[in-house]
């Protein structure tokens, strides 16, 4: 009974730290940023399917020096600033031809915002 009962409050314990974790993450990514999550790290240097979004607003496209981006995004001549954040994130396939980014792009305005904001913060 002992046994069980560790067991049962070891398995609460490790449910609360991972609840109070996501709690954490929540607070700073708006939940549209999931869509984004996938392939982009926010973490600077950190990449996955695309480059790390870390000092991304504000920055010129295809700055980060050791990711190999398409030759659309290397020629775009964008500084990532919110229209050109808003109108990409929207519907990137439309509005950089040949892009990489692989991403149907995300349709609720408001979502685009919350999202554009995030990326303002991580800096
Ligand atoms: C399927 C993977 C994928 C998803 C989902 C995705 N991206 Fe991307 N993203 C990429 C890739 C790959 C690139 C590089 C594109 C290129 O070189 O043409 C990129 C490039 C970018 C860039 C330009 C970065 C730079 O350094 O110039 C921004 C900004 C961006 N993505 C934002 C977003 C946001 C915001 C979302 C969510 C709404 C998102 N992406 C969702 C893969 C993705």
């Amino acid at each position: 009974m002992f046994v069980f009962n560790s067991r049962i409050s070891r398995l609460s314990l490790a449910i609360s730290l991972c609840a109070a974790t996501g709690a954490a993450l929540a607070a700073e990514a708006p939940p549209a940023f999931k869509a984004c999550a996938g392939c982009h790290k926010i973490e600077a240097g950190a990449k996955l399917m695309g480059p790390s979004l870390f000092g991304v607003y504000g920055r010129k496209a295809a700055s980060v020096a050791d990711f190999a981006y398409s030759d659309a995004m290397k020629a775009s001549g964008v500084t990532w600033d919110d229209a050109h954040l808003s109108s990409f994130i929207a519907d990137p396939k439309t509005v950089l031809p040949g892009t990489k980014m692989v991403y149907a792009g995300l349709k609720k305005p408001d979502e685009v915002l919350a999202v554009i904001e995030f990326l303002k913060s991580l800096k």
